[in-house]
C-alpha cells in the first residue's frame, strides 16, 4: 500500500498550534509555560501515549519506565509525544469487576483523542480489558494508532515448581480446600506466584488480546511475546514510538489495517494459542467497532479447522516465557500457514505475511507443528439451545473429555450470595453428575460480567477426588481458569433469559460435538415459567452504572455500548475556535 507524505500544515494539531490567531497564541503560550520551545513542536506530529500506569496496576508496573522509552522514539523519529494518564483498570483490584469499566476506557480514550491537538497515539495496555478498551476508543476516533502490550511477567517459582498466573491460584486453592496442603505453603505459592512486572504469564485474558491485537495488525511484529523485563521489551518500546511518528505522516489509521480478514487472523490465533474465552466478547465489541460484522458464530466456524499449536497454560503445560524462547508468536503464526492470511497491512507498514516470513520455532513441544498439535481442533466453542438462544460460549480443550457429552439434575443458585452461602453446605443435594447453575452474574445482573464462571465445585466433591463438573453461568470466566463450565450464555438471565426459569431437578443436557445446550422441559412449561416471572431491581441509581445498565449489550454482541458499537463515520473532530 502506498500512502503519500502528509506536509506539516496537513497535521491535525497544526489547527492548534499553526494558526496566527488569539487561540493559538493561547496553544503555544502555555506549551512554553511548560518549557518547551517552539521548535520542540512545532511543524512537528504530536503523539499522545496513552498510558495506563498507576500504583494500583501490577501488571503495568514498568510503563512508568516504558513510557520514557516510547517517548525517546518519538523524539528520535522528530514527533512531540505527550503523555496522557488513563484509566488504569487493574484486573485483580477493581471491583465487581474491569469488565464494568472497559466502555469507560474506550469512551475515556477515544475523548482524550478528540479533545486535544494529538495527531496519532501510542496505546499501552495489557491487563485484560486495557487492550480491548484502548483499541475500541483508537478505532472510533480512527487517528494513526499503534499498540503497545505490557508483556508477560516471568514464570511464577515456589519450592522448586514453575507457578502460572491464575491456573495455580485455582489449583492451590481447590488442594488446601481438599486439605492436601498447608496454610504455610498456600502463603509460600501466594509470595513466589506473581513475580515480576508483566501482565499474567498464562494464557489468560491479557496474553491472549495482546497476540490477538498483534494478529490484527496494531502492533510491531514479535512484540507481543516479550517478558516485560527483557531489555527487547524496551527496546520494542522505543521502536513503537519511532514507528507512530511516520504512520502519522503516511496516515497510516486502523481503518486502513482492521478488514474482516485481519479481525479472521486474529480469532484463529486465539484459538491456536486455545486463548481465553474472553476473547470474544471483546474480539467483537472491537471488530463492531471497525464496522466488521464478526460474530461468534465465526469463532465456532474457524475452530473447526484451527488447530491448538501453543502448549500454554490453562490447556497446555507451559508459559509465556517459554513461548517466548520457542518463538513467540511469529513462530506460530507461520506454522498456522494457510489458515492466516498473510496479505493483511500492519502497523509496520508491511503485511502480516512479510513480519512472520522466516520465524523458526526453536521448541516444538511449546510450539506445535501443525502434524502434531496439542488438541486436532476446538480450541474453543459456541454452544445454542433453548437454554442460550443467542449461544454460550466453552472452551473444551481446558475440560475434562469425560464431560463433553453430559446430561444431569440441575442444582440452581438464584445469585453469587446464594452459592457462596450454601455450596459447600454438606446437606446441598448435588453429586458429581449434577450440573451446577449460577443466575444473574451477566453483564447487566451482575452487575458487569465478572469472572465467576469457574463455579467452585462443593468441598465435599473435591475431597472426593472430583476435579471437574459441567458448571453454567451468564458469567465470564478467567482465561487462566479451566473446567467444563459453559459461559456468557446469552441472553442473560437477570434480563429474561431463559437461564432465570432453570429449577432445581431440571435435567440440563451438553453436547459439545452436537454444539447444544438444552434445557429438558417443554417450550410450553418454560413459557408459563417466564410468565410468572418478575424482573429484578436494576442494580444502580446513579452514576456510571446507570448508564451501563442501560446500554451495554448483551455477550453476543459484545458487551459495548449500543450507542458506541458502531462505526464512527467521522473523527468527530472538535472546532476548536
Ligand atoms: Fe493483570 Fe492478569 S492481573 S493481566
Amino acid at each position: 500500500m502506498t500512502l503519500n507524505r502528509k506536509k506539516p500544515e496537513d497535521l491535525r494539531s497544526h489547527r492548534w498550534y499553526g494558526a496566527n490567531d488569539l487561540r493559538s497564541f493561547g496553544h503555544r503560550s502555555r506549551t512554553a509555560q511548560m518549557g518547551y520551545h517552539a521548535s520542540d513542536y512545532m511543524g512537528k506530529p504530536v503523539i499522545a501515549v496513552l498510558n495506563t500506569w498507576s500504583e494500583i496496576n501490577s501488571c503495568h508496573t514498568h510503563f512508568r519506565q516504558r513510557v520514557e522509552e516510547v517517548k525517546r522514539g518519538i523524539w528520535q523519529a522528530g514527533g512531540f509525544p505527550v503523555e496522557m494518564p488513563v484509566m488504569t483498570l487493574a484486573e485483580p483490584f477493581q471491583k465487581p469487576t474491569t469488565m464494568l469499566y472497559r466502555n469507560f476506557l474506550a469512551m475515556e480514550a477515544e475523548e482524550v483523542l478528540r479533545s486535544y491537538p494529538f495527531d496519532g497515539c501510542v496505546l499501552m495496555g495489557g491487563c485484560d480489558k486495557t487492550t480491548p478498551g484502548l483499541l475500541m476508543g483508537a478505532i472510533s476516533m480512527n487517528l494513526p494508532a499503534i499498540f503497545l502490550p505490557a508483556g508477560p511477567m516471568l514464570r511464577g517459582d515456589w519450592h522448586g515448581r514453575t507457578l502460572g498466573s491464575g491456573s495455580d491460584t485455582w489449583k492451590y486453592w481447590a488442594e488446601l480446600r481438599a486439605g492436601t496442603i498447608t496454610e504455610d505453603e498456600w502463603k509460600g505459592v501466594e509470595s513466589g506466584i506473581a513475580r515480576s512486572p508483566g501482565h499474567c504469564m498464562t494464557m489468560g485474558t491479557a496474553s491472549t488480546m495482546t497476540s490477538a491485537a498483534e494478529a490484527l495488525g496494531m502492533t510491531l511484529p514479535g512484540f507481543a511475546s516479550i517478558p516485560a523485563v527483557d531489555s527487547r521489551h524496551a527496546q520494542h518500546a522505543s521502536l513503537t514510538g519511532q514507528r507512530i511518528v511516520d504512520m502519522v505522516w503516511t496516515d497510516l489509521k486502523p481503518s486502513d489495517i482492521l478488514t474482516p480478514a485481519s479481525f479472521d487472523n486474529a480469532v484463529t490465533t486465539v484459538l491456536a494459542l486455545s486463548g481465553s474465552t474472553n476473547a470474544i466478547v471483546h474480539l467483537v465489541a472491537v471488530a463492531r467497532r471497525a464496522g466488521v460484522p464478526l460474530t461468534t458464530a465465526r469463532f465456532d466456524e474457524l475452530a473447526r479447522v484451527t488447530p491448538v499449536l501453543g502448549n500454554i497454560r490453562p490447556a497446555g503445560k507451559y508459559l509465556m516465557e517459554d513461548f517466548f524462547y520457542a518463538g513467540g508468536l511469529r513462530a506460530l503464526l507461520a506454522e498456522l500457514g494457510d489458515l492466516i492470511d498473510g496479505s493483511q497491512l500492519t502497523v509496520n507498514g508491511a503485511t502480516l505475511g512479510e513480519n512472520i516470513a522466516g520465524a523458526a520455532i526453536f521448541n516444538d513441544d511449546v510450539i506445535r507443528r501443525r502434524t502434531h498439535p496439542l488438541v486436532q481442533n476446538d480450541g474453543l466453542a459456541v454452544l445454542t439451545g433453548n437454554l442460550a438462544p443467542d449461544g454460550a460460549v466453552i472452551k473444551p480443550a481446558a475440560m475434562e473429555a469425560r464431560l463433553l457429552r453430559h446430561r444431569g439434575p440441575a442444582v440452581v443458585f438464584r445469585d453469587y450470595a446464594d452459592m457462596a452461602a450454601r455450596i459447600d453446605d454438606e446437606a446441598l443435594d448435588i453429586t458429581a453428575d449434577s450440573v451446577i447453575v449460577l443466575q444473574h452474574a451477566g453483564p447487566v445482573g451482575a452487575p458487569g460480567m465478572p469472572e465467576w464462571g469457574q463455579l467452585p465445585i462443593p468441598q465435599k466433591l473435591l475431597k472426593a477426588g472430583v476435579r471437574d463438573m459441567v458448571r453454567i453461568s451468564d458469567a465470564r470466566m478467567s482465561g487462566t481458569s479451566y473446567g467444563a463450565c459453559v459461559l456468557h450464555v446469552a441472553p442473560e438471565s437477570f434480563v429474561g433469559g431463559p437461564l432465570a426459569f432453570v429449577k432445581d431437578g431440571d435435567i440440563v443436557e451438553l453436547d459439545l460435538p452436537a454444539r447444544r445446550l438444552h434445557l429438558g422441559v417443554t417450550d410450553d412449561e418454560l413459557a408459563a415459567r417466564k410468565a410468572a416471572w418478575t424482573p429484578p431491581k436494576r442494580p444502580f441509581e446513579r452514576g456510571f452504572g446507570v448508564m451501563h445498565q442501560l446500554h451495554v449489550t448483551q455477550a453476543d454482541k459484545g458487551c459495548d455500548f449500543d450507542f458506541l458499537e458502531e462505526k464512527a463515520a467521522t473523527g468527530g473532530d472538535p472546532d476548536i475556535h
